[in-house]
């Protein structure tokens, strides 16, 4: 016979995380690693952002250093303050933004801060503001943190327009997300859509969380940092709190390094709870290895002027191909509309991964839409209509690889029957 339970309201249903959604990213991760498991023929990875280019031999080395000189002890909860002290300095001088070591805080990634940054913000039944095409992990966070997700729609260009997020809005919106340049889409974010949704923001008095994780791969402007426009404000009204990664600008994906800059020192208390309860510290050596990289400003260039002359060699064809409205203005990914072959996402991934060795992820993926019960749990889950054409592919791979894929890729939607061109 089943125990009473001792907390009947709270025990009767499957915990909050049971509920969410897996990221389709993982999915297709897997999938392209079993495929090439039982085939034995090497997949064509389009589907993940690995870089084809590596981590530094500076930064290796630095890594080893640390480990080999016994730089292995816990660092306090924010990490290495001399890290922290260069990051002050080069959030002031490339960034435009004005911070201090008692407000930064190296993370595991910033796949990690952004998840703490979530749940330092949290409040019971607060809305989270995301775009309806938008990073998976992003919801998953959210929902982890116990905050609402609620989506505002994207132009054509996969720009946020202001007005349609003041139109998404509730009384219940405290957090704003913005990812500049975007995952999945590429959009970049001029200084005037920025300043107006932080005007927007404070007088609502919501939080904003900006991930600048792509910062350096701006291709046609220069990047903006959504806090740079909080320079003169006093520290005690800022309302942004910023995400930044190594994986992107040094590809240092597996280092697992990250940091954040939250606005004010309110924020900086509870992102530091949120740090003791998860974190203990950082992996020491890995900061290290952070110093040496923060030494390297000219890596950082080759790695975006390499993206760069992926997406001009490659993604013109796919535009003339009519699958891809717009170049990407920045990022590591471009999201293509299958819809001129007739095939739904789902049908074009599988499709092209079981012809033609190709992984791609289906954009259903970036745009799921959950339903939740009153205490946070997804009830039901489905990806909005008009995602179902669209699918992303990386161009932060290999040259070769890039090329090859994406010639497969036109030739497959070539042979479907509603392809125009
Ligand atoms: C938009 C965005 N933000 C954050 C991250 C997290 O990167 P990391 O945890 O490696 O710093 C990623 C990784 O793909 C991303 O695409």
């Amino acid at each position: 016979m089943p125990l009473p339970s001792p907390y009947p309201n709270l025990l009767d249903g499957p915990s909050v995380a049971s509920t969410i959604p897996s990221s389709e990213l993982h999915r297709v991760f897997r999938d392209a690693g079993e495929r090439e498991r039982i085939s034995g023929v090497p997949v064509t990875k389009l589907h993940v952002g690995e870089p084809y280019f590596t981590p530094p031999p500076e930064v290796a080395q630095a890594l080893a250093e640390a480990v080999t000189a016994g730089r292995t002890d816990y660092t306090a909860v924010e990490g290495l303050l001399e890290l922290r002290e260069r990051l002050v300095e080069k959030l002031a001088d490339q960034n435009g933004v004005d911070t201090d070591v008692s407000r930064l805080f190296v993370t595991p990634g910033s796949c990690q801060g952004l998840a703490a940054l979530m749940q330092a913000v949290a409040e019971p039944d607060a809305e989270i503001l995301l775009p309806e095409l938008h990073w998976p992990i992003h919801l998953q966070q959210a929902l982890l943190a116990g905050l609402r997700p609620v989506f505002y729609p994207l132009g054509r260009d996969y720009r946020t327009d202001p007005k349609s997020v003041l139109a998404a809005s509730t009384a219940n919106t405290r957090v704003l997300l913005i990812n500049s340049p975007a995952n999945p889409t590429g959009a970049v974010l001029d200084t005037a859509t920025l300043s107006t949704l932080i005007d927007m923001a404070r007088a609502r008095g919501w939080q904003v969380i900006s991930d600048e994780a792509y910062e350096h791969f701006v291709f046609d402007d220069e990047h903006v940092s959504t806090a740079s426009l909080e320079w003169d404000v006093p520290v005690s009204e800022r309302i942004v709190h910023s995400s930044y990664s190594f994986s992107k600008s040094l590809a240092m994906t597996g280092y697992r390094l990250g940091y954040v800059s939250t606005a004010n020192d309110r924020t900086a208390h509870a992102f530091r709870i949120v740090q003791e309860a998860n974190l203990i510290a950082m992996s020491t050596p890995v900061q290290y290895a952070g110093l040496e990289a923060l030494r390297l400003g000219h890596v950082v260039r080759e790695n975006r002027a390499m993206v760069l002359s992926n997406r001009d060699a490659v993604l013109p064809a796919v535009r003339d191909a009519g699958l891809l409205p717009e170049l990407p203005a920045g990022g590591w990914y471009a999201v293509l509309d299958v819809a001129p072959t007739g095939l739904t996402a789902e049908e074009f991934a599988t499709g092209l991964l079981e012809t033609r060795n190709v992984a791609v992820v289906p954009g259903t993926g970036f745009a799921l839409m959950p339903r939740l019960d009153a205490r946070g749990r997804v009830i039901t889950v489905e990806p909005a209509p008009w995602s179902r054409h669209l699918i992303r592919i990386a161009m932060c791979v290999a040259p070769s690889v890039l090329r090859s894929g994406v010639r497969e890729l036109l030739e497959f939607a070539r042979e479907r029957p509603g392809t125009a061109r």
